[in-house]
């Protein structure tokens, strides 16, 4: 396969109505996601966790983002931070998990590091020559907390964080993003490719009617619609105003309507009733990917409230289990020989997007 003829093929420039949607070997071949891992993830703000595990100070969480590992911590002074989670001796993993800890020891060779990075001993290295301990702290990476979430930017960021996202919480602001709670994480593997689950939640509804016949009956399907913004957007739905109800009862958790944004390129902000869900999309090979859920809700104690949650999740659940059957199936269509492209519906417009993006970053400079 030749990648640059292969990216060429998609025609980004044309309208809508006209395009066709990049070729299978985009969700197929290797070579596809070694170049979306040096240029799309590696250049991109990328989700870590929800903000309340690294509040205290010493709190680490570790995360691995296409091939590199970080620790995001909170240093004594109550500085976060994001560490590369690489020993600096001989390339050893520091630490595993999530927890609390008052320095990071090496497991390998006992190198020592300082919350904020810098490396404080290392066993039976006084004879050197030239080693100079100040040069062997552990690199960092710019780390941003944005309303409940943080952030990690593995390279050098264009802008802030904040400020790229600034039209989105204004949008998000109707719904009150203060006081929520992290209730729970969920991790569902599915036999994709990453971009197959982030194209099905770009299609604009199309496919709610039919895949998801517990939730249609809940949302005025007619009224769905999708604003685009620089890097990311917005699908929004009102309630059905006779809302017929199949299956489990989604009413509570819809509420006044729900929003649905997307920030490129592998996650995902739900916003319904009193919850905050996120979808984070972790490549874990060309078919293999792991979707990662967290839920927050605006209230966690009492038994009302757990009840609520545990119903939340329920119906979470069988929503993302139609979403997990239909995204293997479209990675073994894609991944047989009758598929190579196919064409938008006119509501796919965010998914026209999030294409358009990434054929930019994988062609790179023109
Ligand atoms: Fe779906």
């Amino acid at each position: 396969m030749d990648l640059r003829v292969e990216l060429q093929r998609f025609r980004d420039e044309l309208p809508i109505e006209a395009a066709s949607t990049p070729p299978a070997s985009w969700y197929t071949r290797a070579e596809v996601l070694e170049r979306e891992t040096e240029t799309t993830f590696r250049d991109s703000w990328q989700y870590v966790c929800p903000s309340d595990r690294v509040a205290a100070p010493g709190s680490y969480v570790r995360v691995d983002i296409v091939g590199d590992s970080y620790l995001v911590l909170r240093d004594r002074a109550g500085v976060l931070r994001a560490l590369s989670n690489v020993c600096r001796h001989h390339a050893a993993q520091l630490l595993e998990g999530s927890g609390c800890v008052e320095k990071l020891v090496c497991p390998y060779h006992g190198w020592t590091y300082d919350l904020d990075g810098s490396l404080r001993s290392a066993p039976n290295m006084g004879a050197l020559k030239d080693f100079n301990r100040a040069r062997f702290g552990l690199p960092q990476v710019p780390v941003e907390v944005w309303g409940p979430l943080v952030f990690l930017h593995p390279g050098r960021p264009a802008r802030a964080l904040a400020q790229e996202l600034a039209p989105l919480a204004k949008r998000l602001a109707d719904f009150g993003m203060d006081g929520l709670r992290h209730a729970h994480r969920r991790r569902y593997p599915i036999q994709c490719n990453w971009k197959v689950f982030c194209d099905n939640y770009l299609d604009g509804g199309y496919h709610v009617g039919h895949l998801h016949k517990g939730l249609a009956g809940q949302l005025a399907l007619s009224e769905y619609r999708t604003e685009l913004f620089e890097r990311f957007n917005v699908q929004s739905c009102p309630p059905a105003r006779d809302a017929h109800f199949r299956g489990r009862d989604f009413r509570e958790r819809i509420g006044a309507g729900a929003l649905y944004a997307w920030i490129h390129p592998n996650l995902m902000l739900n916003r319904y009733g009193p919850i905050l869900d996120t979808n984070w999309v972790v490549p874990l090979g060309v078919d293999r990917c792991e979707v990662v859920f967290d839920y927050w809700f605006a209230e966690t104690e009492g038994e009302d409230a757990r009840r609520f949650i545990e119903a939340s999740l329920e119906a979470s659940d069988d929503v993302q289990q139609e979403d997990v059957a239909i995204c293997e199936s479209v990675q073994r269509g894609v991944s047989s020989r009758s598929y190579d492209t196919g064409r938008y519906a006119r509501t796919e417009t965010g998914m026209y997007q999030f294409h358009r993006l990434l054929a930019k970053e994988l062609r790179g400079p023109e």
